[in-house]
């Protein structure tokens, strides 16, 4: 028989490692947001809020580049803002607009796995590609039949995006439109109801072709502004590519110092201007895509690698975090007003989701509670109110419901001004703080 000191130690840290793999991987790090009563997007608390200080954090500064200067930056500007660390100045010029009123070509670049569901672009999308503006690049990464794939199915949509560019670098659209396959994503818009088709139809090519490179989410958690600290020491697990990061960093860009910090919103969706794709070798990125193929790092994490170093790729500055929003006004013309207006707007967004949760959590306790008596009377008595059930209060699920109600009507009214104001050419150039004059367009 063998006997338990026997079994060899290989075996033994083997399915140690297995464990501990299966269950880093069962509890992926998306998730912690949540966990820690960030809500879905980001998280002030509402200590914050009633204390007053400036949630989001962007908003005042108006544009990117601010933090670049410390001498910038003022009291109120933000308490994340306080130490600004990197300079964000892109070397590249601002891009020429067409004429108002112009049409723009687009493609949508998406990353297909067998099985991923991507008809919501025909449904969703079908007029704006029946015009003939926008087409689609659709890569399947796992059928090599398919008349478009990568030539190997690794790095995720990394591999889907650099292939596109190499392939289509001498036949691009005015745009490029890098998303992943599905139509919802927690990270999306949460005023496009986090919907990817409404996130294409309404897009500003303008916008993507002044900014060469703009990323589709505005929210800034998570990825900005002070993300990613390559040279970090410290190891975090919802981080951990960041040390891989360094090691990545000198093959990927040998010429390159380290920055300290790499920062943009999250998630790997993007645009691109023919412009700006043109401003890169397409070497670089057939030198980027190698690295890909050669890695020993996992799809996860090479994944990861590039979700915080596209920006870097695109405007050669470590840190691309634009004011929100100025990103939801000129990037997709929903326009609040100006940043307070658009603070207040998440803060009742904020708002409702905790009293949806609350509600959520009433629910729950009553139907236990009704249970509990369900379950006395069964057996032939009665809860002696001795029982340790945590009782709702009376009547709260109403007032909840009621102020959830009243929220959501106030947000609707909020958002359809915002879209309505965001048809003004001259309101996305003020929300932005760029110059416009009359006759100008979008
Ligand atoms: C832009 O496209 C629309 C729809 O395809 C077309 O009706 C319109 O004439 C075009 N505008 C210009 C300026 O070409």
């Amino acid at each position: 028989m063998l006997r338990r000191s026997t079994i060899p130690i290989a075996i033994v840290s083997g399915l140690t490692t297995l464990l501990l793999f299966i269950l880093f991987f069962s509890v992926s790090w998306r998730s912690i947001p949540q966990a820690i009563g960030l809500g879905e997007t980001y998280g002030p608390t509402k200590e914050q809020i009633k204390s007053g200080e400036n949630i989001l954090p962007d908003l005042r500064t108006g544009k990117q580049g601010v933090a670049a200067d410390p001498n910038a930056w003022r009291e109120g500007d933000g308490a994340h803002f306080k130490e600004p660390k990197v300079e964000s100045q892109s070397p590249y010029p601002v891009g020429v607009t067409k004429p108002a009123g112009s049409n723009y070509t687009g493609r949508l670049v998406i990353p297909k796995m067998e099985g991923e569901d991507t008809r919501w672009i025909d449904e969703q999308l079908g007029d704006i590609l029946a015009s003939g503006q926008m087409t689609t690049a659709i890569y399947h990464m796992d059928d090599p039949s398919a008349l478009l794939h990568p030539i190997k199915n690794k790095g995720n949509e990394v591999m889907a995006y650099l292939s596109y560019l190499i392939d289509f670098y001498e036949d691009l659209p005015d745009v490029s439109i890098f998303m992943h396959s599905h139509r919802y994503g927690w990270h999306n818009n949460i005023v496009f109801n986090k919907d990817s088709a409404l996130m294409v139809r309404h897009l500003s090519p303008e916008r993507v072709t002044r900014e060469g490179y703009m990323n589709l989410r505005c929210h800034w958690y998570p990825g900005c502004p002070d993300w990613m600290h390559p040279g970090a020491i410290e190891r975090i697990y919802e981080k951990q590519e960041e040390h891989i990061l360094a090691d990545s960093w000198a093959e990927l860009f040998p010429e390159d110092m380290i920055p300290t910090v790499l920062a943009q919103p999250c998630c790997s969706q993007f645009a691109l201007s023919r412009e700006r794709i043109h401003a890169i070798p397409k070497e670089r990125f057939v030198s980027l895509r190698e690295w890909l193929l050669r890695t020993e790092l996992s799809n996860f994490l090479s994944g990861r690698v590039f979700e915080y170093i596209w920006q870097f790729i695109f405007t050669s500055s470590p840190f691309h975090c634009p004011s929100m929003s100025a990103c939801y006004c000129d990037g997709y013309g929903v326009c609040f007003g100006d940043a307070e207006k658009f603070d207040y707007y998440f803060e009742l967004n904020f708002n409702l989701n905790e009293y949806l949760q609350e509600l959520h959590l009433w629910k729950q306790r009553a139907e236990a509670v009704a249970e509990a008596h369900e379950q006395a009377r069964a057996q032939g008595g009665e809860l002696s109110g001795e029982e340790s059930l945590d009782v709702p209060e009376v009547g709260r699920d109403q007032w909840l419901k009621a102020e959830i109600r009243k929220l959501e009507l106030e947000m609707h009214k909020r958002r359809e001004a915002a879209f309505e104001l965001g048809r003004d050419p001259r309101q996305r150039a003020k929300e932005a703080g760029r110059p416009w004059k009359d006759g100008d367009g979008f």
